[in-house]
């Protein structure tokens, strides 16, 4: 029997329940693996109040990434073996002591890092990755406005784009400013009332790159901060979870504002300033991206903060913190001592 953490409908944290199950396999092509960490994600808070757009039907086992050890594996896996330690980005069960996974979703994690560190980078790690060198390649001599800076995705991400060479302004809450400037970046409290003033004065002649994680209303902002030629990258709704609507609302006011920006707008200056939206994919890339941020990990050049670590069984404490705000870094659940992990 596995012990699994279950969500059983929308509300608080004490929706989510401790169950054991059967867990069968491992199958054909297929591993099985005792977890030693796994995220708490932004999506988890979306999804206990109906706010993510691909909202699983409850109930079901929340935990988008994991970082376990193998303890077997089925027929026609080659190449790995009870023992190795792995990282995989399953999107929901991740909140459990075991999960059997397809072999060719896992991706070897380097000796001599900790499960923690590495699973803060597993989700949040390659989004930073692919949104500063895939989708608005960052380059030296470049100042890009990262949003929500200290944040689990915006603190990896800010330090990508200042190793690639670029002056970054950070946004952050007022408690965040100070470690926003230990870490290089130049600080904008959120919610200063002249907020977007503060940020053209770090940027006078317009950004080159805006990553943005908040929405419409934002994206609409943060392009109008753009440099010609500059991007907004937007990969997140998260200041739409107290919206009213359904949770597609702020993803359909996102497409129109992608066809008014990008196509009918402004005909002139499309050509020059444009918005996309960004979203990690499991497959190929994705796994050459996590074994890429885990040997910056190993390497010490991409340092994960994390905020807090917590017993599996206490998960429930990890939404909550989650839920309230004001977090610097990623908060991780990692396995229970008593149960010999
Ligand atoms: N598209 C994708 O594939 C993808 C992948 C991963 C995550 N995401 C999304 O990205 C978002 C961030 O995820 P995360 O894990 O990094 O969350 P997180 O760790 O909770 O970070 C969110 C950050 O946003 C900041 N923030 C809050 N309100 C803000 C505002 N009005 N303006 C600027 N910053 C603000 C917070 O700062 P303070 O703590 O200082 O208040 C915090 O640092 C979520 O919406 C998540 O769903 C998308």
């Amino acid at each position: 029997m596995v012990r699994q953490m279950e969500l059983s409908g929308f509300g608080g944290p004490e929706r989510l329940v401790a169950r054991e199950r059967e867990v069968p396999g491992p199958g054909t092509g297929e591993v099985r693996i005792r977890v030693e960490a796994s995220g708490v994600a932004f999506a988890e808070v979306q999804m206990l109040r109906g706010r993510y757009p691909m909202q699983p039907r409850f109930p079901f086992v929340p935990g988008y990434d994991l970082v376990g050890r193998i303890t077997a594996v089925g027929p026609e896996v080659a190449g790995l073996a009870p023992g190795d330690r792995v990282a995989a980005m399953p999107r929901t069960g991740a909140w459990a002591d075991e999960v059997v996974l397809p072999a060719s979703e896992v991706v070897p994690v380097p000796a001599g890092v900790d499960s923690g560190d590495a699973v803060a980078l597993v989700t949040n790690g390659v989004t930073a990755w692919q949104l500063a060198h895939r989708s608005a390649p960052v380059g030296p001599g470049q100042t890009v406005l990262v949003h929500g800076a200290t944040g689990g995705v915006g603190g990896l991400l800010a330090q990508l784009c200042r190793q690639a060479g670029a002056t970054v302004v950070g946004t952050a809450s007022e408690a965040n400013q100070e470690a926003l400037r230990a870490e290089g970046v130049v600080p904008v409290d959120y919610r200063s009332p002249d907020l977007t003033e503060r940020l053209r004065r770090h940027a006078p002649h317009g950004y080159h790159a805006v990553f943005d994680h908040l929405g419409p209303r934002s994206v609409a902002r943060s392009r109008a901060l753009l440099a010609p030629g500059g991007r907004v990258v937007s990969y997140g709704s998260a200041a739409t979870l107290r919206d009213e609507g359904g949770p597609l609302r702020p993803y359909l006011r996102m497409l129109g504002g992608l066809l008014w920006w990008n196509t009918l707008g402004e005909p002139r200056l499309t050509r020059r300033r444009r918005v996309s939206l960004y979203y990690v994919r499991p497959g190929r890339r994705f796994r050459e991206d996590l074994g890429t941020v885990l040997g910056l990990l190993a390497a010490g050049t991409l340092t994960p903060v994390v905020h807090s670590r917590h017993p599996m069984s206490r998960a429930a404490d990890a939404l909550r913190i989650l839920s309230r705000g004001g977090v610097h870094g990623k908060i991780v659940l990692v396995a229970d001592q008593e149960r010999g992990t």
